[in-house]
């Protein structure tokens, strides 16, 4: 049942604050993550391997850098299907973490069997909790996302962030990186991102707009920094997936290195980049793109569209959120760009050609 939307897709998109507010309640006991330290003691956790396709890569990818920077806990991130077949090395130590929303996908499931009796434990963040990677994890955590029906993913991906950022925070607390004071700070932040969420839905005209423009191009590239490096290639994914526009994403600072070659004006290049401590840098990459005539549609905050000086094509300017946040508002607009874009190109939005929701063959 669409809900009176036109899409799974919309209704999937618009059901995030709800969806989020009830996981965190899931979740949360007062400042307390009720996740059992009996299951993961981050305290004996030496480094973590976190292994996904697609989507849920890009959850892994920015879960990356909440466990290194929050919790000084190194990570490595890999694609199951490459991951697999490489045969890495596990060592004592190692947990190993599976994100996947069916938690049917054969690589990803494989990529689990493979760390069996390697890793120390098997944690899995899952949206189906009876699917075979949470019957064969150590602990599975569910992302009470509800069920996704459009093959692209996006309450799943939202709500696999928040299970990975709690995660990020508790292992902070346990290993002595991040006091109550800070964490109850957090969290209270966190309990009002739905809020935020809201208000970003509020504001999906301008989203429109800037993606029935978008929709007439051809190729589309998106940057961004730091937290927002794995949401810009979330949202060349999710744009490339429904509306078959080809889009590439660049950490910003690989531009000069190759991508700026293909700028001139028939390519918009979306930058994601709320106004955090990287903003300066990323202002002068949009300068680098405008100087050579190219099209700039900046998703940003009402600060970062002050300084982002004139020539900006469009801003989509969201709600000021905490920096450590950002990649749950920032999924927002990346998914509605791709939803308006695809809607202006008439495609099948929830059904795209040649994808299934679930790849449960390699
Ligand atoms: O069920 P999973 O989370 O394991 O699926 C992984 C990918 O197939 C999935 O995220 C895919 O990339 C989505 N269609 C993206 O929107």
């Amino acid at each position: 049942d669409k809900a009176g939307y036109k899409h799974f897709m919309a209704k999937e998109i618009a059901e995030q604050p709800t969806v989020l507010a009830d996981a965190l309640s899931a979740y949360l006991d007062g400042d307390r993550i009720e996740i059992p330290a009996t299951a993961l003691d981050f305290t004996k956790v030496d480094r973590l391997v976190l292994v996904a396709c697609g989507t849920a890569y890009y959850a892994c990818l920015t879960a990356k850098y909440w466990f290194e920077k929050l919790a000084r806990l190194p990570v490595e991130v890999d694609v199951a299907s490459e991951f697999r077949y490489r045969e890495p090395p596990v060592l004592p130590g190692t947990v190993a973490l599976f994100v996947s929303q069916s938690g049917e996908t054969a690589d990803t499931l494989a990529a689990l069997r493979y760390c069996r009796d390697k890793a120390d434990s098997i944690v899995s963040v899952v949206n189906v909790e009876t699917s075979s990677i949470a019957r064969e994890s150590d602990l599975a955590l569910p992302i009470h996302a509800g069920v996704e029906i459009g093959v692209a993913s996006t309450k799943a991906f939202t709500c696999q962030l928040n299970v990975l950022l709690l995660l990020a925070i508790k292992a902070a607390s346990e290993r002595g990186h991040m006091d109550a004071a800070d964490k109850a700070a957090l969290l209270t932040q966190l309990r009002a991102l739905p809020g935020l969420f809201n208000a970003t839905l509020d504001r999906d005209g301008t989203m429109e707009a800037a993606a029935q423009k978008i929709a007439e191009a051809r190729d589309v590239l998106f940057l961004g920094r730091g937290l927002m490096y794995p949401i810009a290639y979330e949202g060349a994914l999710k744009l490339k997936e429904i509306s078959y526009i080809h889009a590439e994403a660049y950490a910003s600072g690989e531009l000069k290195h190759g991508p700026i070659a293909l700028i001139d004006k028939t390519v918009p290049v979306i930058v994601m980049a709320p106004h955090d401590g990287l903003f300066d840098k990323t202002v002068s990459n949009m300068q680098e793109v405008m100087a050579r005539g190219g099209k700039i549609c900046l998703v940003t905050d009402a600060r970062g569209a002050a300084e982002a000086g004139e020539g900006v094509w469009q801003v989509i300017t969201l709600p000021e959120v905490d920096d450590r946040l950002a990649p749950l508002l920032y999924a927002l607009p990346a998914q509605l760009l791709a939803y308006h874009a695809a809607v202006a190109k008439g495609t099948d939005v929830d059904q795209p050609r040649n994808l299934a929701k679930s790849v449960t063959v390699e």
